[in-house]
C-alpha cells in the first residue's frame, strides 16, 4: 500500500512534500511524525552558552580574510520575537550564503562561477536582550541548481536559530525586495502565498551604513499568526 504524503496542519508554513521543489518528493515524511518524549537533555540545555559552545560572535563576513570580498555590502538587522512580539534574547542565529557570484564553498557546488577567496559565507551571532541581531556581508548572488530546466534559485541567506536548547532549531531563508526570481521560485512558493512575504527582508535606510553598506530589516517571528515560514531542510 502507497501512502499519501503527510501533510502538518499549519497553514502558514511549507508542506514537506511540495513536488515543484523536486527533493521534497522524496524525502517528505508518508506517515504522521512520531513524537518523541523530549528529556533533561532536550529541554535543558545548552541555554544561554551558545557563545561558549560555538565560539564569539562573526558579525561580519566581510573581515574574515586578508583582502574585502567582492559583492555589494548590506547589513542585516531585526529581532525574534515571540507569538507576543515578545523580544527573544539568547537566541544563537546561524548565517550561510553563497558569494555575490552565487558560488557556495562547498564540494558539491561545482558550478561555473568564481570562488572569492576572500568569502567563506558563514557567520553566527546572538540575540541582545532586545531580541535584537545585525549582521555585515556582501549580498549573495543567483545560482542554478538543478530543480527544473533553467532552474535558478533566488538571491538568498539561510538563518538557523538554536534558542535555549537544541530541539528548538529553526531554519529558514531571506530573500531580497526586488528580487524577479522569487515568483518562479519552487523552495519560495512552497511556502502560502499570505505567508511567503515574511521571508523577504525590507530595504531600510535607517540601517544603511553611510558609505560603507546598503541596510535591511528582517524580524524572525517563531510562532504565531506572524510566524516565519520555517523549514526542515535546504538547498
Ligand atoms: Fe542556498
Amino acid at each position: 500500500m502507497t501512502l499519501s504524503p503527510y501533510r502538518h496542519e499549519d497553514a502558514g508554513q511549507p508542506p514537506s512534500h511540495f513536488p515543484p521543489y523536486a527533493a521534497t518528493v522524496a524525502r517528505s515524511p508518508r506517515a504522521p511524525l512520531i513524537r518523541i518524549p523530549q528529556t533533561l537533555t532536550e529541554l535543558s540545555g545548552p541555554a544561554g552558552a551558545w557563545d561558549q559552545l560555538m565560539g564569539p560572535a562573526v558579525a561580519d563576513l566581510t573581515r574574515q580574510h586578508k583582502g574585502e570580498p567582492i559583492g555589494q555590502r548590506i547589513t542585516v538587522s531585526g529581532r525574534v520575537l515571540d507569538d507576543h512580539r515578545r523580544p527573544v534574547p539568547n537566541t544563537l542565529v546561524e548565517i550561510w550564503q553563497c558569494n555575490a557570484a552565487g558560488r557556495y564553498i562547498h564540494i558539491k557546488d561545482q558550478w561555473d562561477a568564481p570562488i572569492d577567496p576572500n568569502f567563506t559565507g558563514a557567520g553566527r551571532v546572538i540575540t541582545d536582550s532586545a531580541g535584537a541581531y545585525r549582521f555585515t556581508t556582501i549580498r549573495p548572488g543567483a545560482y542554478p541548481w538543478g530543480n527544473h530546466k533553467n532552474a535558478w534559485r533566488p538571491a538568498h541567506i539561510h538563518l538557523s536559530l538554536l534558542g535555549p536548547a537544541f530541539a528548538t532549531r529553526l531554519v529558514t531563508q531571506l530573500y531580497f525586495p526586488d528580487d524577479p526570481l522569487i515568483e518562479i521560485d519552487p523552495i519560495a512558493n512552497a511556502v502560502p502565498l499570505a505567508a511567503r512575504g515574511r521571508m523577504v527582508a525590507r530595504f531600510d535606510i535607517a540601517t544603511t551604513q553611510p558609505n560603507f553598506s546598503l541596510g535591511y530589516l528582517f524580524d524572525i517571528f517563531l510562532r504565531g499568526t506572524e510566524a516565519t515560514p520555517f523549514e526542515t531542510d535546504h538547498e
